[in-house]
């Protein structure tokens, strides 16, 4: 099977930030692998744009160190030189006035512009004002803009509101790089193109879903960023809420970006308040000679949370008394994201109580070896009797689709190439992160005013034990972590 490229049209794109550690392990070399495709055509100008002095030469030496770095194989191919011609460099003081005049000359008023603030927030306003005052920007813009997005409802209502002084929503790319990512726009994909599912897909067949990101790294020299954000903000607010959204919405009428994030929207209004009880917040603990969380935050009285498990409840008709149950940590015992739908035991069992309790379920794994698996009963080979046993049907993407579909491209690939061709449908429109926010909020503030501090568990492990518990006193059990 191969896949279809499509060149997009002439365009520059500002990067923002082009010195910074997004810019160099993730933009950059998304724009290089697509540049290789054959998807950004020759007439493709991307600037990069920070406080650092260099010329454009400068600059160039140092995506080609980037590249080199990140994306060694393809670096080594001729294709690297005749990228590098694309790539300039304006200095600028985003808050001042250097070099935005320059900046204001090298973009092209003919080409579609794309300002990427890989920045932090605080600048978010300050660069959208100066590209009005220049008239580098114009009605057909668009600005890209990297989490965080906000801290909580006033910080993102704030954003918001500075944004929409020159920009409409049409205009604005909020990134959630988990949408990005191939295995979750194939949720969409499976729940809607499949007619086989979607008949079950409310609480009458489901007993439970459970949504797991676990990392296997710490902190990785985040630390004074993620001290101040926890597992709640950094992860739940936004990826896991996407990954619930996607799961839990009505089918949208087209695959428009409206009509999904409409529906979406709606998911995040019908949650559920948590309960304290319906929550367990770890912090990881040091083993062996691996730092544990207050050492490599240097911060050792932090009460910020590096893991969290949650029970959440939708109250709407497909979803009531089917829970959701959501994790994600750091420093746990492997890197794995899935997605596991879990169906009710059948209503009754021809085969008697020693046929033991069985219940399908649909795994879709995101991350790594991207793939879904189906669990079914059958009967357990061998003439000893009518014994069940579930097995999976398993398809990892990269066998079932074949090698010339080539690696999984990188979800930053997919969303750039989105903000040129002007398709929002897998960005966050503003309305849905402060709905997030909203729901968010009070979670925060229930462990923030008792002062509650997260338990500890060890470096490597699935989480603290309370996380085994909260499903356990349900009846039910998380998947392994592996
Ligand atoms: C980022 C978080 O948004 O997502 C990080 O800030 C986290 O803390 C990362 O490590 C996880 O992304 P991925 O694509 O590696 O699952």
């Amino acid at each position: 099977m191969v896949s279809r490229v499509i060149p997009v049209k002439a365009f520059d794109l500002v990067v923002f930030g082009g010195t910074g550690d997004l810019a160099r392990r993730k933009i950059l070399p998304s724009l290089f692998r697509r540049f290789v495709a054959g998807q950004m055509p020759d007439n493709a100008h991307v600037i990069g744009v920070a406080r650092s002095e260099f010329d454009t030469s400068g600059y160039q030496d140092l995506v080609i160190a980037a590249l080199q770095e990140f994306e060694p194989e393809l670096s080594a191919s001729g294709e690297l030189k005749s990228f590098i011609k694309q790539i300039q460099y304006v200095q600028i003081d985003a808050q001042g006035d250097l070099g935005w005049s320059d900046l204001a000359e090298i973009v092209r008023k003919d080409a579609i512009q794309a300002f990427y603030f890989s920045v932090s927030p605080s600048l978010f306003g300050p660069l959208a004002e100066k590209l009005h005052q220049y008239s580098i920007s114009s009605k057909s813009s668009r600005i890209v803009l990297e989490k965080p997005f906000g801290r909580d409802l006033n910080s993102a209502r704030a954003l918001n509101a500075v944004l929409k002084e020159h920009f409409s929503e049409e205009q604005i790319y909020r990134i959630d790089h988990y949408l990005g990512k191939e295995t979750v726009q194939n949720l969409m994909a499976v729940r809607f193109g499949n007619m086989l599912f979607e008949p079950l897909w409310n609480s009458q067949y489901i007993d439970h879903i459970q949504v797991t990101v676990a990392e296997s790294v710490g902190v990785e020299g985040r630390g004074s960023y993620y001290d101040q954000a926890g597992a709640m903000r950094d992860m739940v607010q936004n990826h896991l809420m996407q990954l619930l959204c996607l799961i839990a919405m009505e089918p949208p009428a087209k695959f428009s970006p409206d009509a999904v994030r409409d529906e979406k929207l709606k998911v995040i209004r019908a949650l559920d308040p948590i309960n304290s009880k319906d929550i367990v917040r770890g912090q990881y603990s040091a083993v062996g000679t691996e730092k544990g969380y207050l050492e490599a935050v240097e911060n050792p009285r932090s009460k910020t949370e590096s893991f969290i498990a949650l029970k959440v409840q939708i109250s709407n008709w497909r979803w009531a008394g089917t829970p959701f149950y959501l994790r994600t940590g750091k420093k746990l015992k492997a890197r794995c994201s899935e997605i596991a739908v879990v169906f009710k035991e059948t209503p009754h069992s021809i085969f008697g109580p020693d046929a033991g309790s069985h219940r399908n379920a649909l795994v879709i794994r995101l991350q790594p070896d991207e793939g879904m698996t189906m669990d079914l009963t059958i009967k357990e080979p061998g003439p000893g009797g009518m014994r069940l046993i579930d097995v999976p049907l398993d398809m990892t993407f990269a066998e079932a689709l074949g090698p010339e579909i080539g690696a999984v491209p990188d979800a930053y690939e997919r969303l750039i190439m989105d903000v040129i061709r002007g398709n929002q449908t897998l960005f966050m429109r503003g309305d849905e992160v402060e709905a997030a926010w909203s729901w968010t909020d009070p979670v925060i503030n229930q462990w923030v005013s008792k002062g509650t501090s997260p338990i500890s568990y060890d470096a490597g492990s699935s989480g603290p034990e309370d996380s085994m518990m909260l499903m356990h006193k349900d009846g039910r059990k998380w998947r392994e972590i592996s």
